[in-house]
């Protein structure tokens, strides 16, 4: 018999169709994320997992699938929604997808901050509203890029795609924290936390999500920044004490945010966040480009075959 695989969402045809070649596929066929209840009966006796970033793989899905589950394939770059312990206790080979979206979300990135630092929604807000009288010298003023020292939190992939996209605005200074990179070919400079936050005009956020990582952006770290900082996340929510942010915009601690993941998602209407003039919302879509989303369910796909003959997978997270 084919080995078998649970899908927990539409992937596309193309990788749906290398899949249905070599294995017997099981697809959660709706727009929503599959339930906790159908996720849990239906891993059950699976030989493979290919999951996003919506469900939760934890010790209760591992028990449920049982002994045969050989690899769990992600669509996403993130894994914070796997517990790799138990996964690596149960000798389950995890699959991921890097590389293929750093471009996608380095874009978005770049698109997210100069919507915040330049007033874009709530600019075009002003122009259909009737907002818009006149031609007028410091309305809808923002930030310049141009001259600004930027910091990045992170320097991965994704971080230094970011920085290599923000160069040609003239940037005067380009600043780094990273665990590991303390060397780099952008000419940017790897410094302490503390020297990045009292310093940069734009503070990103783009470093995964790891105990270490949790709520690195608080009170004590927002009261660090500039007045004027604009703060951009395109990481996760997580990162993020989200109500510290909140006083942090209301009380004009820091200028403006820029947010593609938030705490929890999606985000409930009712939030504060929503109520802030100086917060751009977006729905968590970095790696959102047309060709990159169908590369990450390729990738994510051929990362199960490869595991489910034994061969090297493309793209394994090793932990
Ligand atoms: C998106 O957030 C991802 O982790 O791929
Ligand atoms: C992930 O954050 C990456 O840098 O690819």
């Amino acid at each position: 018999a084919k080995p078998s695989v649970y899908v927990t969402r539409e992937i596309g045809p193309e990788a749906t169709t290398l899949l249905k070649n070599f294995c017997d596929v099981t697809i959660w066929a709706q727009s929503e994320p599959v339930s906790r209840a159908d996720l849990l009966s239906n891993v059950q006796g699976k030989d493979a997992l290919f999951c996003l970033l919506t469900e939760k793989i934890d010790k209760e899905v591992l028990n449920k699938a049982g002994p045969q589950l050989k690899v769990i394939a992600t669509m996403s770059v993130g894994f914070d929604h796997l517990d790799l312990n138990e996964i690596k206790r149960r000798k389950i080979k995890v699959g991921y997808t890097p590389d293929v979206l750093t471009s996608a979300t380095a874009e978005l990135t770049v698109a997210l901050l100069l919507a915040t630092s330049r007033r874009i929604l709530e600019a075009n807000e002003e122009a259909r509203n009737g907002g818009w009288k006149a031609w007028s010298p410091f309305w809808l003023c923002g930030p310049s890029l141009n001259g600004a020292t930027v910091g990045i939190v992170g320097f991965g992939r994704i971080g230094q795609e970011v920085a290599s996209r923000l160069k040609p605005f003239g940037i005067k200074k380009l600043i780094y924290t990273s665990q590991t990179l303390k060397k780099n070919e952008l000419d940017a400079q790897h410094v302490s936390l503390d020297e990045l936050l009292s310093t940069s005009d734009f503070v990103i956020a783009t470093c995964a999500l790891t105990p270490e990582t949790k709520e690195m952006f608080n009170d004590d770290t927002f009261k660090k920044m500039k007045s004027s900082a604009v703060f951009i996340n395109t990481s996760r929510g997580g990162v993020v004490n989200q109500d510290a942010l909140i006083r942090a915009l209301k009380n004009k601690t820091i200028w403006a945010a820029g947010l593609d993941v938030t705490t929890p998602e999606p985000l409930p209407l009712d939030s504060d966040l929503f109520k802030l003039k100086n917060c751009v919302i977006l729905p968590h879509i970095g790696s959102a480009s047309i060709e990159t989303r169908n590369e990450m369910a390729v990738l994510a796909a051929r990362n199960i075959i490869s595991a489910l003959k034994g061969e090297n997978m493309p793209s394994e997270l090793l932990t």
